[in-house]
């Protein structure tokens, strides 16, 4: 893993989003793997910005989203459908057609997770997938389990989960309990991976993520056996890592 340490919630966004540029400059048809979440807003703001002055241009880009609610019209405003649309796609130049996320009204939604993972088949798996974390450790949706899983799939939500993400709800309730994540056989297969942590609250998990045990208790710690990731994250998700971190010197 490569570690970039950012001063603060800005610095991290731009030094990530130069990732995406990079990899977009170099490889125009590239399949990006987009995350939801509050962390990759400034990043995605980036971006836009980026490609309104013409430095980098997405009009040959494909891209797929790791997660989204199951049970969830793409016109809820927290779909993650509509999230995409209003922090991205809208502000750039792909084409909307080039750009997929699961389908979380799909009545089937075991047919709708192989249709995913066969689309990505088919665009060549994705060249560089954009991470958050949640934390409990989970990446996309995978959340703490006794296994690791593959495929895209539909999961439970837990109650950590639910309760960070009803800042966006009126109420816990409303949170949906299910969401169709990618799996981790499609994370790990991405060619390259940039997961952005910022804050404080984030600080333990990171540590567990990436110092310590493998295991599906901590989703994101597989992450230790991908060949190309880079965590950019600002002092304070660095915090624990740089105090207690034993197992490498790459936080130090
Ligand atoms: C959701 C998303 C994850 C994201 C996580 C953290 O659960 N499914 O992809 O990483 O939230 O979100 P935030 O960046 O708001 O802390």
């Amino acid at each position: 893993m490569k570690l970039i340490a950012a001063k603060d919630y800005d610095q991290m966004s731009q030094i990530a989003a130069r990732y995406f540029a990079a990899q977009v400059l170099l490889k125009p048809t590239s399949v990006f793997g987009f995350a939801t979440g509050s962390t990759p807003i400034g990043l995605y703001k980036e971006l836009i910005r980026k490609n309104a002055e013409g430095k980098i241009t997405f009009k040959y880009a494909h891209t797929v989203n790791l997660d989204e609610y199951y049970g969830m019209p793409r016109d809820h405003e927290q779909s993650y459908y509509s999230f995409m649309h209003a922090n991205l796609f809208d502000h750039i130049d792909i084409d909307p057609a080039n750009t997929r996320l699961p389908n979380g009204m799909a009545e089937d939604a075991d047919a709708e997770c192989r249709a995913y993972d066969e689309h990505i088949a088919s665009l060549g798996g994705v060249d560089m997938q954009l991470l958050g974390i949640g934390h409990d450790g989970h990446i996309g949706f995978n959340e703490p389990s006794d296994h690791f899983s593959l495929g895209t799939n539909c999961v439970t939500l837990t109650e950590m989960t639910i309760e960070a993400n009803k800042r966006f709800f009126a109420s816990a309730n409303d949170v949906p309990r299910k969401a169709l994540t990618m799996g981790m056989r499609e994370i790990m297969q991405a060619k390259k991976i940039v997961m952005v942590v910022n804050g404080k609250d984030k600080a333990q998990i990171l540590y567990d993520s990436f110092c310590g045990p493998i295991t599906p208790a901590v989703p994101a710690s597989i992450l230790q056996l991908h060949p190309d990731v880079t965590l950019v994250a600002d002092e304070a998700a660095l915090s624990v890592m740089k105090e207690h971190c034993k197992c490498c010197k790459c936080c130090k």
